[in-house]
């Protein structure tokens, strides 16, 4: 693996110019190749916040702790691999350069199989991102999930929505889900992931056509990165759903992401079809029309998470 040593000591440059050397630095290297560069040991300080300029033999650097470099390393479209130890007050920060080409994002195949089973995708455990999870795992408390007997979830690939909704339960036995999704190969593999629960079901459709179902309403609806699909009518059908498939009392829980897969990370920031940046533009329209809609329609409505920004709605007709 080929390094790339730059010998500053960044601990006493501000971070508006390790960003500018580290990016012209970054260009010039491959994917899987790391950049190094020397640090204040983080450890060495608690209670500072990142700025504060600390004193080591009558000389001053600047400390900085390691969500910074991580969140840095991201920003550089780089994997942050463990630093090494320098000496007491020092450490050697390495930065891997993500490989671009390797994100579904990429992908070019049929759009049904975009999500399947041989896609990148499938290779995503999201319940396994602490800041996916957590405010998953919120929302599912926050709409008091055990008294949400029927639950729909639109988009449910192979269920690892569901996966964490048992856990979060305590009541499994009493519910009855069902997942739908026109991705066959995730379906297939939801079916045989869920084998053993006879009150989880999975259907292969197309949710274009969901009110062609004459489904009997549900006391919860989930739908997590689907909803914006791109052969989807996000206004349109997220009416549809709340009109036809909810109960007046039910609830939801919507999932925008706010992030791209890339290289085995999860980046943050959306990502909008002409722009090399996150542009955030979109995310806020729909997370906004959703919010208002469904306030509109008597749901208290509450906005939460990050990588993924959750809208989780209770119906006001309390149950
Ligand atoms: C980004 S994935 C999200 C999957 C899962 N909810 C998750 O977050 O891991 C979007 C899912 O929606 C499904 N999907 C997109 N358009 C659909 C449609 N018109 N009908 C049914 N499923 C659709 C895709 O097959 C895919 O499984």
């Amino acid at each position: 693996m080929h390094n790339v040593l730059i010998m500053q000591n960044f601990s006493t440059i501000p971070m508006g110019d390790i960003i500018n050397i580290l990016q012209e630095q970054i260009q010039t290297i491959s994917a899987q190749e790391t950049v190094s560069f020397k640090v204040l040991n983080p450890d060495i300080m608690s209670n500072v916040y990142n700025g504060t300029i600390i004193s080591i033999n009558n000389q001053e650097y600047i400390y900085r702790g390691f969500k910074s470099w991580m969140e840095l390393a991201q920003q550089m479209r780089c994997k942050m691999l463990t630093p090494q130890l320098l000496d007491e007050n020092f450490i050697l920060m390495r930065y891997q350069k993500l490989n671009e080409d390797a994100s579904f994002h990429a992908a070019d195949i049929k759009k049904e199989e975009k999500y399947g089973e041989a896609s990148i995708f499938s290779q995503i455990h999201k319940n396994e991102e602490a800041s996916f999870i957590y405010y998953y795992k919120q929302a599912l408390k926050n709409v008091n999930v055990d008294k949400r007997l029927r639950i729909l979830n639109l988009g449910v690939n192979s269920g690892d929505e569901f996966e964490a909704l048992i856990k979060e339960s305590q009541n499994f036995n009493t519910l009855e889900l069902l997942g739908i999704d026109y991705c066959s190969s995730a379906i297939k593999r939801a079916e045989e992931k869920f084998q053993k629960y006879k009150n989880i079901k999975f259907l292969e459709y197309d949710i274009n056509h969901l009110n062609d179902l004459n489904l009997e309403k549900f006391d919860l609806i989930i739908s997590i990165g689907t909803l914006q699909s791109s052969n989807l009518e996000y206004n349109k059908l997220l009416m549809s759903i709340v009109q036809n498939q909810l109960k007046r009392d039910g609830a939801m829980i919507l999932g925008f992401p706010n992030c791209r897969w890339i290289d085995g990370e999860m980046i943050y920031g959306a990502r909008v079809k002409n722009y090399s940046f996150s542009e955030m533009g979109l995310l806020y329209k729909d997370v906004i029309f959703a919010k208002k809609y469904l306030q509109q329609k008597k749901f208290r409505v509450t906005l939460t998470g990050k990588d993924y920004i959750f809208v989780t709605a209770t119906s006001i007709l309390a149950i």
